[in-house]
């Protein structure tokens, strides 16, 4: 079910208040700053009040008199605040305030172009053993915990979708988010675009097993619309931590979100497909999503052209298909 307009805008505070900011309006700005004679005016302490006079009870009358009224309660004391002297002064800021130089942020501006990876953090020259690979994959999964980093959070996540595979593949598949089924199980790619996902691997005579598969985030985002900036850019610091443990040849880069984060760039899919990237020191090529070619199933040729290249750089061969008699 998708989260309606009030939800994610409740996901928003509610994130906004994950990292401690409770007073979404005030700003040190000089709209909140207190002219100084005023600030010294409050600060002053009250004038001395009497304290209030004890009111003696009427003195008793005789018995068939009519009943004595309630004693009189009198108020407490209340501290008596100075009215500030009045100084011819020039307007405070704050009636002048440019709303084009204020500080608001521009809410239809368009997404910043994100930084590739390589630019985000030079990668460790140190290659982490083989053997030494899924303890330090458990780090980075321990690393991030029940994370609460980003709106994802959220947004109705079940489970955060870490990675699948091989710790010392020489291939990585990276796609965009976890779907329903993802979100549900824990793992990636796992519903229809999963299996069509096994089917490209096995075609190109590997096993699933026998590759890497991780996602540029890594809770599925309401209702799986792409990942918003902010939501791919906090997360990409584990992806990067994965992409140097494991430490593949090649990556690829299924559909245009997986490119542009990878990769730094905004370009259409067509623009970067057949051409040879580089992130994290290894190849990375660009080809069609899974769940693209659900939609689009004449697109897969030019899908298996892209893995074609791909086995070409890593040496596979594709299986032999079995004969028409067996
Ligand atoms: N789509 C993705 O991009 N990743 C998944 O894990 C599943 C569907």
């Amino acid at each position: 079910m998708s989260a309606s307009p009030e939800q994610q805008l409740r996901a928003y505070v509610d994130y906004l208040r994950d990292l401690g900011i409770y007073d979404l309006y005030r700003r040190d700005d000089p709209a909140t700053v207190l002219p100084e004679s005023l600030r010294a005016a409050l600060s002053a302490k009250p004038a001395s009040v009497p304290a209030a006079r004890a009111v003696t009870p009427p003195a008793p009358t005789p018995a068939r008199s009519p009943a004595p009224p309630p004693p009189v309660r009198t108020a407490p004391p209340v501290a008596s605040c100075p009215t500030p002297p009045l100084v011819a002064s020039p307007p405070p800021d704050y009636f002048s305030l440019d709303p084009v130089t204020s500080s608001a942020p521009d809410l239809g501006a368009p997404m910043p172009k994100p930084k590739s990876f390589d630019a985000l953090v030079p990668v460790p020259t140190r290659v982490i053993p083989a053997a030494e690979r899924p303890a330090a994959l458990e780090s980075v999964r321990t690393e991030i915990g029940d994370c609460t980093r980003c709106p994802l959070a959220y947004g109705g996540r079940h489970k955060i979708v870490f990675a699948d595979g091989d710790p010392s593949a020489r291939l990585m598949f990276v796609g965009e988010g976890p779907g329903a089924d993802e979100d549900a199980q824990g793992l990636p790619f796992v519903g229809k675009a999963g299996q069509l996902l096994n089917n490209m691997i096995m075609a190109m005579g590997l096993k699933r097993e026998e590759v890497y598969i991780a996602n540029i985030v890594k809770c599925r985002p309401p209702a799986n619309r792409t990942p918003e900036y902010v939501e791919a850019t906090t997360c990409s610091q584990f992806l990067i931590q994965q992409i140097d443990i494991v430490r593949p040849e090649v990556i690829v880069a299924l559909g245009g979100t997986a490119a542009t984060y990878l990769l730094g760039v905004k370009q259409s899919l067509a623009s970067l497909r057949g051409h040879w990237y580089s992130s994290r020191g290894a190849k990375v090529a660009v080809t069609y999503h899974p769940a693209f070619l659900l939609r689009d199933p004449r697109q897969k040729g030019e899908a298996w052209k892209d893995l074609q290249r791909v086995m070409a750089e890593l040496g596979l061969k594709a299986p032999a298909r079995p004969s028409p008699s067996t």
